[in-house]
Protein backbone atom coordinates (compact mmCIF):
# COMPACT_ATOMS: atom_id res chain seq x y z
CA UNK A 1 0.00 0.00 0.00
CA UNK A 2 1.02 3.25 -0.67
CA UNK A 3 1.85 5.98 1.87
CA UNK A 4 -1.40 8.32 2.50
CA UNK A 5 1.34 11.36 2.05
CA UNK A 6 2.40 10.36 -1.29
CA UNK A 7 -1.28 9.76 -2.46
CA UNK A 8 -2.76 12.72 -1.55
CA UNK A 9 -1.27 16.57 -3.16
CA UNK A 10 -2.97 19.67 -2.17
CA UNK A 11 -3.22 22.71 -4.34
CA UNK A 12 -3.77 26.12 -3.03
CA UNK A 13 -5.63 28.15 -5.81
CA UNK A 14 -4.83 31.73 -5.56
CA UNK A 15 -7.71 34.56 -5.40
CA UNK A 16 -8.04 36.37 -8.55
CA UNK A 17 -10.00 38.76 -7.31
CA UNK A 18 -10.30 40.25 -3.76
CA UNK A 19 -13.59 38.88 -2.76
CA UNK A 20 -15.84 41.04 -0.38
CA UNK A 21 -15.32 40.05 3.62
CA UNK A 22 -18.38 39.46 5.42
CA UNK A 23 -18.59 42.65 6.58
CA UNK A 24 -18.85 44.29 3.73
CA UNK A 25 -21.69 42.20 2.79
CA UNK A 26 -23.49 42.17 6.10
CA UNK A 27 -23.06 46.30 5.05
CA UNK A 28 -24.23 46.26 1.80
CA UNK A 29 -26.82 43.51 2.22
CA UNK A 30 -28.53 45.16 5.20
CA UNK A 31 -28.39 48.71 3.93
CA UNK A 32 -30.35 47.59 0.74
CA UNK A 33 -34.01 48.33 -0.60
CA UNK A 34 -34.34 44.76 -0.45
CA UNK A 35 -32.59 43.07 2.27
CA UNK A 36 -30.59 40.55 1.73
CA UNK A 37 -27.53 38.00 3.43
CA UNK A 38 -25.56 36.14 1.08
CA UNK A 39 -26.28 32.12 1.42
CA UNK A 40 -22.11 31.23 1.90
CA UNK A 41 -22.52 32.78 5.19
CA UNK A 42 -24.59 29.77 6.21
CA UNK A 43 -21.77 27.93 6.61
CA UNK A 44 -19.58 27.95 9.89
CA UNK A 45 -19.33 25.74 12.31
CA UNK A 46 -23.00 25.83 13.72
CA UNK A 47 -24.51 26.18 10.35
CA UNK A 48 -22.63 23.25 8.73
CA UNK A 49 -23.58 20.92 11.45
CA UNK A 50 -27.57 22.28 11.26
CA UNK A 51 -27.25 21.45 7.63
CA UNK A 52 -26.12 18.54 8.02
CA UNK A 53 -29.33 17.89 10.56
CA UNK A 54 -31.18 19.19 7.65
CA UNK A 55 -30.56 16.40 5.16
CA UNK A 56 -31.32 13.67 7.70
CA UNK A 57 -34.92 15.37 8.31
CA UNK A 58 -38.00 13.48 6.93
CA UNK A 59 -38.92 16.52 4.89
CA UNK A 60 -35.77 17.44 3.66
CA UNK A 61 -35.85 14.44 0.96
CA UNK A 62 -33.62 15.74 -1.36
CA UNK A 63 -30.17 13.82 -0.06
CA UNK A 64 -31.80 10.58 0.64
CA UNK A 65 -33.30 10.92 -3.35
CA UNK A 66 -29.83 11.76 -4.10
CA UNK A 67 -28.50 8.61 -2.11
CA UNK A 68 -30.54 6.41 -3.37
CA UNK A 69 -29.88 7.27 -7.39
CA UNK A 70 -26.37 6.91 -6.37
CA UNK A 71 -26.92 3.64 -4.86
CA UNK A 72 -28.74 2.15 -7.56
CA UNK A 73 -26.73 3.28 -10.30
CA UNK A 74 -23.21 4.61 -9.60
CA UNK A 75 -22.05 1.08 -11.52
CA UNK A 76 -23.63 2.72 -14.59
CA UNK A 77 -22.51 6.26 -14.27
CA UNK A 78 -18.93 5.59 -13.68
CA UNK A 79 -19.29 3.39 -17.07
CA UNK A 80 -21.05 5.73 -19.03
CA UNK A 81 -18.69 7.43 -20.48
CA UNK A 82 -16.01 6.03 -23.38
CA UNK A 83 -12.89 5.37 -21.35
CA UNK A 84 -12.22 5.20 -17.46
CA UNK A 85 -12.22 9.03 -16.32
CA UNK A 86 -10.39 10.82 -13.25
CA UNK A 87 -13.06 12.57 -11.29
CA UNK A 88 -13.04 16.52 -10.60
CA UNK A 89 -16.14 17.70 -7.68
CA UNK A 90 -17.13 21.00 -7.43
CA UNK A 91 -18.19 21.31 -3.64
CA UNK A 92 -17.22 18.23 -2.13
CA UNK A 93 -18.16 19.01 1.18
CA UNK A 94 -17.35 15.65 3.61
CA UNK A 95 -17.56 13.87 0.10
CA UNK A 96 -19.99 10.57 1.80
CA UNK A 97 -22.43 9.97 -1.13
CA UNK A 98 -19.12 10.76 -3.83
CA UNK A 99 -17.79 7.54 -2.03
CA UNK A 100 -20.29 4.91 -3.91
CA UNK A 101 -18.93 6.41 -6.80
CA UNK A 102 -15.75 5.73 -5.47
CA UNK A 103 -15.98 2.31 -5.07
CA UNK A 104 -17.70 1.78 -8.08
CA UNK A 105 -15.02 3.06 -9.93
CA UNK A 106 -12.36 1.67 -8.19
CA UNK A 107 -14.02 -1.57 -8.58
CA UNK A 108 -14.25 -1.23 -12.06
CA UNK A 109 -11.33 0.04 -13.53
CA UNK A 110 -8.81 -0.65 -10.46
CA UNK A 111 -7.66 2.71 -9.67
CA UNK A 112 -9.45 6.32 -9.85
CA UNK A 113 -8.06 9.99 -9.21
CA UNK A 114 -10.53 12.30 -7.34
CA UNK A 115 -9.70 15.95 -7.82
CA UNK A 116 -12.37 17.78 -5.40
CA UNK A 117 -12.76 21.55 -5.08
CA UNK A 118 -13.26 23.01 -2.05
CA UNK A 119 -12.91 26.45 -0.43
CA UNK A 120 -12.99 25.24 2.95
CA UNK A 121 -9.14 23.24 3.71
CA UNK A 122 -10.44 21.56 6.64
CA UNK A 123 -13.42 20.09 4.48
CA UNK A 124 -10.57 19.24 1.87
CA UNK A 125 -8.30 17.60 4.56
CA UNK A 126 -10.71 15.80 6.55
CA UNK A 127 -12.46 14.11 3.79
CA UNK A 128 -9.04 13.17 2.10
CA UNK A 129 -7.62 11.62 5.64
CA UNK A 130 -11.24 9.44 4.95
CA UNK A 131 -10.70 8.55 1.77
CA UNK A 132 -7.22 7.40 1.50
CA UNK A 133 -8.06 5.64 4.63
CA UNK A 134 -11.01 3.66 3.41
CA UNK A 135 -9.57 3.22 -0.52
CA UNK A 136 -5.69 2.43 -0.84
CA UNK A 137 -6.20 2.40 -4.54
CA UNK A 138 -7.71 5.69 -4.26
CA UNK A 139 -5.10 9.12 -5.23
CA UNK A 140 -6.35 12.57 -4.83
CA UNK A 141 -5.49 16.18 -5.97
CA UNK A 142 -7.30 18.31 -3.85
CA UNK A 143 -8.16 22.00 -4.94
CA UNK A 144 -8.45 24.51 -2.10
CA UNK A 145 -9.89 27.20 -3.35
CA UNK A 146 -13.35 29.08 -5.55
CA UNK A 147 -14.36 27.72 -8.20
CA UNK A 148 -13.97 30.05 -10.73
CA UNK A 149 -10.44 30.82 -9.87
CA UNK A 150 -9.86 26.63 -9.99
CA UNK A 151 -11.16 26.38 -13.43
CA UNK A 152 -9.25 29.24 -14.92
CA UNK A 153 -5.84 28.12 -13.14
CA UNK A 154 -3.04 26.78 -14.73
CA UNK A 155 -2.60 24.52 -11.76
CA UNK A 156 -5.01 22.51 -13.11
CA UNK A 157 -3.92 18.84 -14.50
CA UNK A 158 -6.09 15.79 -15.66
CA UNK A 159 -4.32 12.98 -17.22
CA UNK A 160 -7.23 12.03 -19.71
CA UNK A 161 -10.54 11.66 -19.49
CA UNK A 162 -12.59 13.65 -16.43
CA UNK A 163 -16.27 12.80 -14.95
CA UNK A 164 -16.80 16.20 -13.53
CA UNK A 165 -19.45 16.43 -10.81
CA UNK A 166 -21.75 19.15 -8.72
CA UNK A 167 -23.92 17.17 -7.01
CA UNK A 168 -26.12 17.01 -3.86
CA UNK A 169 -28.48 20.57 -5.22
CA UNK A 170 -25.44 22.73 -5.13
CA UNK A 171 -26.58 24.34 -8.16
CA UNK A 172 -29.95 24.82 -6.87
CA UNK A 173 -28.21 27.86 -4.87
CA UNK A 174 -26.89 29.99 -7.83
CA UNK A 175 -28.86 31.99 -10.04
CA UNK A 176 -29.57 31.36 -13.95
CA UNK A 177 -26.60 33.60 -14.55
CA UNK A 178 -24.29 32.16 -12.53
CA UNK A 179 -24.96 28.38 -13.28
CA UNK A 180 -24.57 29.32 -17.43
CA UNK A 181 -20.82 31.37 -16.39
CA UNK A 182 -20.23 28.17 -14.26
CA UNK A 183 -20.65 24.98 -16.43
CA UNK A 184 -19.47 27.74 -19.59
CA UNK A 185 -16.30 27.62 -17.28
CA UNK A 186 -16.66 24.28 -16.49
CA UNK A 187 -16.85 23.39 -20.51
CA UNK A 188 -14.04 25.56 -20.66
CA UNK A 189 -11.69 23.45 -18.20
CA UNK A 190 -13.39 19.74 -19.95
CA UNK A 191 -12.10 18.73 -23.28
CA UNK A 192 -14.84 16.50 -25.75
CA UNK A 193 -15.98 13.39 -24.55
CA UNK A 194 -15.01 14.14 -20.58
CA UNK A 195 -18.21 14.30 -18.71
CA UNK A 196 -20.61 16.25 -15.98
CA UNK A 197 -22.95 15.06 -13.50
CA UNK A 198 -25.43 17.18 -12.38
CA UNK A 199 -27.01 16.21 -9.24
CA UNK A 200 -30.66 18.80 -9.10
CA UNK A 201 -33.94 18.38 -7.60
CA UNK A 202 -37.28 18.80 -9.92
CA UNK A 203 -39.87 20.50 -9.67
CA UNK A 204 -42.88 19.64 -7.79
CA UNK A 205 -45.91 19.80 -5.71
CA UNK A 206 -45.35 23.31 -3.81
CA UNK A 207 -46.22 21.70 -0.51
CA UNK A 208 -43.39 19.19 -1.05
CA UNK A 209 -40.49 21.71 -1.40
CA UNK A 210 -42.12 24.54 1.36
CA UNK A 211 -42.20 21.91 3.51
CA UNK A 212 -38.64 20.86 2.94
CA UNK A 213 -37.39 24.17 3.35
CA UNK A 214 -39.83 25.20 6.67
CA UNK A 215 -39.64 21.70 7.98
CA UNK A 216 -42.23 20.94 11.56
CA UNK A 217 -38.95 20.54 13.65
CA UNK A 218 -37.72 23.95 12.60
CA UNK A 219 -34.21 22.77 11.98
CA UNK A 220 -34.36 24.78 8.52
CA UNK A 221 -35.64 28.18 10.62
CA UNK A 222 -32.79 27.52 12.82
CA UNK A 223 -30.02 26.98 10.16
CA UNK A 224 -31.42 30.25 8.96
CA UNK A 225 -31.71 32.05 11.99
CA UNK A 226 -28.21 30.98 12.61
CA UNK A 227 -27.46 33.75 10.07
CA UNK A 228 -28.34 36.18 12.80
CA UNK A 229 -26.24 34.94 15.23
CA UNK A 230 -23.20 34.99 13.53
CA UNK A 231 -23.56 38.66 12.71
CA UNK A 232 -24.10 39.43 16.33
CA UNK A 233 -21.22 36.85 17.66
CA UNK A 234 -18.78 38.97 14.56
CA UNK A 235 -20.08 42.33 14.66
CA UNK A 236 -21.54 42.66 18.33
CA UNK A 237 -24.72 42.89 17.10
CA UNK A 238 -28.31 42.88 19.26
CA UNK A 239 -30.66 40.89 16.82
CA UNK A 240 -33.06 38.89 18.52
CA UNK A 241 -33.79 35.86 17.27
CA UNK A 242 -37.54 36.10 18.51
CA UNK A 243 -38.24 39.36 16.19
CA UNK A 244 -37.94 37.04 13.23
CA UNK A 245 -39.55 34.40 11.72
CA UNK A 246 -38.18 31.68 8.75
CA UNK A 247 -40.65 31.87 5.39
CA UNK A 248 -39.86 29.98 2.46
CA UNK A 249 -41.98 30.53 -0.26
CA UNK A 250 -42.02 28.31 -3.41
CA UNK A 251 -42.35 30.78 -6.77
CA UNK A 252 -43.78 28.18 -9.05
CA UNK A 253 -43.13 30.73 -12.09
CA UNK A 254 -39.55 30.84 -11.62
CA UNK A 255 -39.49 27.01 -9.90
CA UNK A 256 -37.65 28.51 -6.77
CA UNK A 257 -37.89 28.84 -3.66
CA UNK A 258 -36.83 31.29 -1.57
CA UNK A 259 -35.94 31.80 1.84
CA UNK A 260 -36.37 35.00 3.57
CA UNK A 261 -36.38 36.07 7.77
CA UNK A 262 -38.62 38.13 8.20
CA UNK A 263 -39.19 41.07 11.29
CA UNK A 264 -42.42 40.05 13.10
CA UNK A 265 -42.18 43.55 14.45
CA UNK A 266 -40.73 47.07 14.04
CA UNK A 267 -37.22 46.82 14.87
CA UNK A 268 -33.69 48.79 14.92
CA UNK A 269 -30.46 46.39 15.29
CA UNK A 270 -27.68 47.75 16.36
CA UNK A 271 -23.87 46.25 14.71
CA UNK A 272 -21.58 47.81 17.01
CA UNK A 273 -18.43 46.63 15.21
CA UNK A 274 -20.02 48.25 12.20
CA UNK A 275 -21.01 51.17 13.57
CA UNK A 276 -24.51 50.86 12.41
CA UNK A 277 -27.96 50.75 13.15
CA UNK A 278 -30.63 49.24 11.12
CA UNK A 279 -34.31 49.61 10.91
CA UNK A 280 -36.43 46.62 10.44
CA UNK A 281 -40.13 47.65 9.50
CA UNK A 282 -42.60 45.03 10.95
CA UNK A 283 -43.17 42.16 7.93
CA UNK A 284 -39.90 43.28 5.88
CA UNK A 285 -37.86 40.82 5.06
CA UNK A 286 -33.71 39.67 4.49
CA UNK A 287 -33.64 37.31 1.55
CA UNK A 288 -31.30 34.66 2.50
CA UNK A 289 -31.48 31.76 0.11
CA UNK A 290 -33.08 30.62 -3.50
CA UNK A 291 -33.19 27.12 -4.44
CA UNK A 292 -33.96 26.48 -7.73
CA UNK A 293 -35.76 23.64 -8.81
CA UNK A 294 -35.31 22.02 -12.45
CA UNK A 295 -37.05 19.66 -15.09
CA UNK A 296 -35.17 17.25 -17.60
CA UNK A 297 -35.93 19.85 -20.44
CA UNK A 298 -34.56 22.96 -19.01
CA UNK A 299 -31.71 20.80 -17.42
CA UNK A 300 -30.80 19.64 -21.52
CA UNK A 301 -31.18 23.19 -22.75
CA UNK A 302 -28.84 24.51 -19.90
CA UNK A 303 -26.20 22.06 -20.68
CA UNK A 304 -26.67 23.14 -24.69
CA UNK A 305 -26.74 26.22 -24.26
CA UNK A 306 -22.69 25.93 -22.40
CA UNK A 307 -21.68 23.13 -25.24
CA UNK A 308 -22.88 19.65 -23.23
CA UNK A 309 -24.68 16.94 -25.04
CA UNK A 310 -27.11 15.18 -22.81
CA UNK A 311 -25.94 11.68 -22.37
CA UNK A 312 -28.15 9.96 -19.84
CA UNK A 313 -30.22 10.45 -16.65
CA UNK A 314 -31.20 8.73 -12.89
CA UNK A 315 -33.89 9.62 -10.73
CA UNK A 316 -34.89 8.06 -7.62
CA UNK A 317 -38.29 5.72 -7.42
CA UNK A 318 -40.06 9.11 -6.37
CA UNK A 319 -38.86 10.98 -9.11
CA UNK A 320 -38.12 13.73 -6.90
CA UNK A 321 -34.49 14.57 -7.89
CA UNK A 322 -32.02 12.79 -10.96
CA UNK A 323 -28.42 12.92 -11.36
CA UNK A 324 -28.30 14.12 -14.84
CA UNK A 325 -25.24 13.18 -16.93
CA UNK A 326 -24.19 15.57 -19.76
CA UNK A 327 -21.26 15.15 -22.06
CA UNK A 328 -19.23 18.40 -23.20
CA UNK A 329 -19.21 18.48 -27.18
C1 LIG B 1 -26.83 23.23 -0.03
N1 LIG B 1 -28.13 23.42 -0.70
C2 LIG B 1 -28.21 22.57 -1.90
C3 LIG B 1 -29.30 23.34 0.17
C4 LIG B 1 -30.60 23.58 -0.66
O1 LIG B 1 -31.39 22.65 -0.74
O2 LIG B 1 -30.76 24.65 -1.24
C5 LIG B 1 -29.21 24.33 1.32
C6 LIG B 1 -30.43 24.32 2.19
N2 LIG B 1 -31.07 25.37 2.62
C7 LIG B 1 -32.09 25.01 3.37
N3 LIG B 1 -32.14 23.71 3.41
C8 LIG B 1 -31.10 23.25 2.71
Amino acid sequence: MIDERERVEYVRVPVRHAAPTFAQDVLTGLTGKQKSLRALYFYDDVGSALFDAITKLDAYYLTRAETEILRESSWEIVRALDSPPEFFELGSGSAEKTRLLIDDAIRAHGSLRYSPVDISASALHGSAKRLTASFPDLRIRAYEGDYFDVLASPQLQFDGRVLAMFMGSNIGNLDPQETSTLLMALGRALRPGDGLLLGADLKKDRAILERAYDDPAGVTAAFDKNLLVRINREFDGDFDLADFRHVAEYDERRGVVESYLEALRPVYVRLAALDTTIHFAREERIHTESSYKYDIEQLHRLGVECGFVPQREWFDRGHRFTVTLLVRA
